[in-house]
Parts: C-alpha cells; structure tokens; sequence
C-alpha cells in the first residue's frame, strides 16, 4: 500500500501539491486532483490543502463553491446522475432528481445515502439531449425517462 501523508494523500498527491503549491491556479489543479483521488473533498483535506498553500480555509472553500464540480461529500458505490442541461431541464429533469432523491431519502443539502450506496448529482448536458429526459447510473445511460421508471432503475443498482 502506498506510504498515505496527511488527509490521506497519497505520495503522488503529496508531490503534485509541491509541484504546484506556489503556481498560478494552485488551488484549482490541487483540488481538482484531491477529488480525483479521494472521490470528493473532505474538511481534513481542504485544511491539509490551505496549510501547504499557505491559503486562507475560506479561500479553499471559495474557490470549491465558486467550481460546482467539486463535491463536498463522499460519492455513493453508484452515482446517479441527472442532467439539468436545458433540453433535460425542459422536459422534467427537476421531478426526475427530486423523484430519485425521494426514494433514497435525501433531503436538500445531502447527495450520499447514510449506507454509502448511492449518491446523486445534477450534471450538465451529457450529450443525449435527443433522449430528454436523461440520466446515468455509474455511466449507464437511461432516456426518456419518467418519474415512475426511477424507482425500478435504482432498485437494479442495489443489489449488485
Ligand atoms: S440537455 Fe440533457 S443530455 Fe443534453
């Protein structure tokens, strides 16, 4: 197993941060590969983050909700995730995410499910707008979709 430094960066991570600490944009390309690493960023790693950058913690977080790609809690096993493009938005993507968020019992603020199995997320135009409604489970592509489809897509996820 790799040698783990602080918040659990890896040694590759570790280097890249001191590769990158005192560049232009530092705090963007150290994210963006935090999340690649660890799925999301965690409080332990945005502190680890302004420590090594000699950044403000207000500064880390700015910058993560400023960029609504990085994901401040820990992704699902399967990841939901719903377009809200325009084509998608137009035709319903809303109730499919607040249908799937229902069945999981995810209120507002919460993406992850408390067992860690599911998570979902809205996501821009994935390029299926011809299938509006559309959605993908860990990469599998689900269109024209109804409310009532939601419930027996996810229940294909649970078990496997
Ligand atoms: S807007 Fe949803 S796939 Fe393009």
């Amino acid at each position: 197993m790799a040698e783990m430094a602080n918040a659990g960066f890896s040694k590759e991570l570790d280097a890249f941060i001191d590769e990158w600490k005192n560049k232009p944009g530092n705090l963007i390309m150290i994210l963006h590969k935090v999340q690649e690493e660890q799925g999301y960023i965690s409080k332990e790693a945005a502190c680890e983050v302004a420590k090594r950058t000699n950044s403000h913690l207000a500064r880390v977080y700015g910058v993560m909700s400023f960029y609504h790609f990085f994901k401040t809690q820990r992704p699902g096993k399967n990841t939901i995730s719903v377009c809200l493009g325009t084509a998608c938005y137009l035709k319903g993507g809303q109730d499919i995410i607040d249908e799937a968020k229902s069945i999981l019992g995810l209120g507002d603020d919460k993406i992850s499910t408390d067992d860690g199995l599911f998570s979902v997320e809205p996501v821009r135009c994935i390029g299926c707008c011809g299938l509006a409604p559309v959605m993908s489970v860990n990469g599998d592509v689900y269109g024209k979709l109804t409310k009532n489809q939601i419930a027996g897509i996810i229940d294909k996820y649970r078990d496997a």
